[in-house]
């Protein structure tokens, strides 16, 4: 972080100084609050992998396809950063949710249902403060809408939710369907593709449908043959 001994960097540069000393020491500063923000991502991650041991690996998995994909729509590099935090910390809220619903093995009653919609609007309110991250927040806030508008917690609809959380959207399901779970296999991922494709148009966005599902078909089998699963 800022050192006492750094030079301070003067509001109106007098005629005659030399800006290229306080345009390095502006790029460090930069590095640094990036640096630091990066580490305060980790760190909320790895909490809530103490609470929910499967969230933190499907976040960091959420982070890399979903950043791939962003790239291939052609969202602008200046959101990708904001994209992965978002990716990484779209179930930060799960914390706020009761570990006897959490973990529970068997099907949510409708009461519990109810507290578990709210995980997205407890990560809005844990993120939303912290400078830099306000895209973020709001990334968090709109994972679970969906694109017909039938979502929540806001019922957005289309282009009114915001693109990292369409994104977000669709590799979150995914990966929920193809990962295994104490108390059922994973899918295969022919299948789950299939699931995604036809729902395209009312749970989520065509486009990112359309980018994940070429992706993935094109590079699913090599990280499975990588990782050994038969999937
Ligand atoms: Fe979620
Ligand atoms: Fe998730």
């Amino acid at each position: 972080m800022l050192a006492l001994h750094e030079p301070t960097i003067p509001m109106v540069l007098k005629p005659g100084v030399d800006v290229r000393r306080y345009e390095l020491r502006i790029r460090e500063l930069e590095t640094e609050i990036l640096n630091f923000r990066t580490a305060l991502v980790c760190s909320f991650n790895q909490l809530l992998d103490l609470r929910d041991l499967n969230t933190g690996v499907h976040s960091t998995r959420l982070a890399e396809w979903g950043l791939r994909v962003a790239r291939d729509l052609g969202v602008p590099e200046t959101c990708m950063s904001d994209l992965e935090m978002g990716a990484l910390l779209h179930d930060i809220g799960k914390i706020g949710v009761p570990d006897h619903i959490l973990n529970k093995p068997g099907r949510l009653t409708p009461e519990e249902y109810e507290v578990v919609k709210r995980h997205p609007e407890f990560g809005w309110t844990v993120i939303r403060n912290l400078p830099g991250m306000e895209q973020t927040s709001l990334y968090v806030l709109h994972h679970h809408e969906n694109f017909d508008g039938t979502g929540y917690p806001a019922r957005l609809q289309g282009a009114e939710i915001p693109i990292g959380s369409r994104i977000v959207s669709v590799i979150d399901a995914f990966d929920a369907m193809v990962s295994s779970r104490p108390y059922r296999d994973g899918m295969p991922v022919d299948e789950a593709l299939r699931r995604l494709v036809e729902a395209s148009g009312t749970q989520f966005d065509p486009a990112v449908i359309e980018s994940f599902v070429s992706i993935a078909k094109t590079e699913m089998p090599s990280v499975l043959a990588a990782v050994g699963s038969s999937s």
